[in-house]
């Protein structure tokens, strides 16, 4: 097995994928309301494209993988991707990030095509606060995704919700009493400045000292076992786990194990700097295999060592391949 370390001794094997920078929603934090400008869909990598770079990846020790969107469920045939990422050789789990909507039409299709976990976005459970955050009166819909995912039998299903600036206390409450319904783990993420917004202050220990308050002591518990970032706690009584993805007060980076791979072809080594390399190109210019390697070596050796919670635009040395800026969560992938 070949495994992969970036220069700062990282071990490298998580690919998460953004399949289109398109969505359902249009989340306050993440989008503008109106005027987002697509990627045309000529320029959105064919899910051939994605299959190949994915064995390419699992060639450098790549063993896990995540769909992500925009919303990863609009794309047509997603089930048809999973099932092809599953077959490559090397990778040995696929997950999906969503918000939902859609999991109550292809919570089965994912399951049959091998899916392992699907994490869904919920930050209320408020059905106007709901719509007024996402700007979709969706609620319902994404708790019935939520219910499929479950009743499909997807091995690991988890509820994320973001502490945004604007959050309040009793959105995080009747959220995280999803875990006490759910065998869900529910996992609160500090929202992060990706669109040139102030750094703001992280949220996760006020969230924290709430959940304390209202349902009792938070017991640590092991770490993710599938070695996501999020520091896990029990609570008495809770069939799922509470945990805090803290990447603004408490950031994880000398942890990170990651590179995501945007809707347009770029390989990103941090979601804080724009530096990586447009993998397109040379899929569309008849690269071999050994030649897109290099480049994804190459890059993984300027993967930054740490963000500073802020966009920064890296100044590039003439060897360091500077991509496209994105701005917001739904460009990169969540
Ligand atoms: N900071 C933190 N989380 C974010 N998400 C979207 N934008 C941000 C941000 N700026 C979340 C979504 C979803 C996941 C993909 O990322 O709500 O849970
Ligand atoms: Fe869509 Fe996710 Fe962005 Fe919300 S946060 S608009 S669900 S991509």
């Amino acid at each position: 097995m070949v495994t992969m370390h970036d220069s700062s001794g990282r071990h490298i094997h998580y690919l998460r994928i953004s399949v289109t920078d398109r969505c359902n929603l249009r989340c306050r934090y993440c989008m503008p309301e109106t005027g987002v400008s697509f990627i045309p869909h000529e320029d959105v990598l064919s899910y051939e494209e994605i299959v190949r770079l994915a064995g390419i990846a699992a060639s450098l020790g790549v063993d896990r993988i995540r769909l992500t969107g925009g919303e990863p469920l609009v794309r047509k045939g997603l089930p048809s991707l999973v099932s092809a990422l599953k077959s490559v050789k090397g990778i040995r789990f696929v997950g999906l990030t969503t918000n939902g909507i859609l999991l109550g039409e292809q919570a089965h299709a994912l399951k049959d095509a091998g899916l392992d976990a699907v994490n869904i976005s919920i930050d209320t459970l408020d059905a106007d606060r709901y719509t007024a955050n996402t700007r979709r009166p969706e609620l319902a819909r994404a708790l019935a995704g939520l219910d499929a995912a479950l009743a499909a039998g997807i091995g690991s299903v988890k509820v994320n919700c973001v502490l945004s600036p604007d959050s309040l206390p009793d959105d995080w409450l009747a959220v995280a009493g999803l875990a006490k319904r759910y065998p869900a783990d529910v996992r609160f993420i500090e929202w992060m400045p990706l669109a040139g917004e102030q750094r703001p202050e992280g949220r996760a220990d006020e969230a924290r000292a709430m959940i304390q308050d209202t349902y009792g002591q938070l017991e640590p518990a092991a770490s993710e076992s599938d070695g996501g970032p999020a520091r896990l706690s029990s609570l008495p009584g809770f069939l799922g786990k509470i945990g805090f993805i803290e990447a603004m007060s408490r950031a994880f980076c000398d942890r990170c194990n990651r590179l995501r791979l945007t809707a347009a072809g770029d390989l990103k080594l941090c979601l804080f700097y724009d530096v990586g390399v447009a993998l397109k190109p040379l899929l569309r210019s008849g690269a071999d295999d050994a030649i897109i390697r290099a480049a994804i070596e190459q890059a993984i050796a300027v993967k930054p060592r740490a963000h500073q919670g802020v966009q920064l635009r890296r100044e590039a040395a003439a060897s360091e391949p500077v991509i496209a800026s994105v701005r917001g969560m739904y460009q990169t992938g969540g």
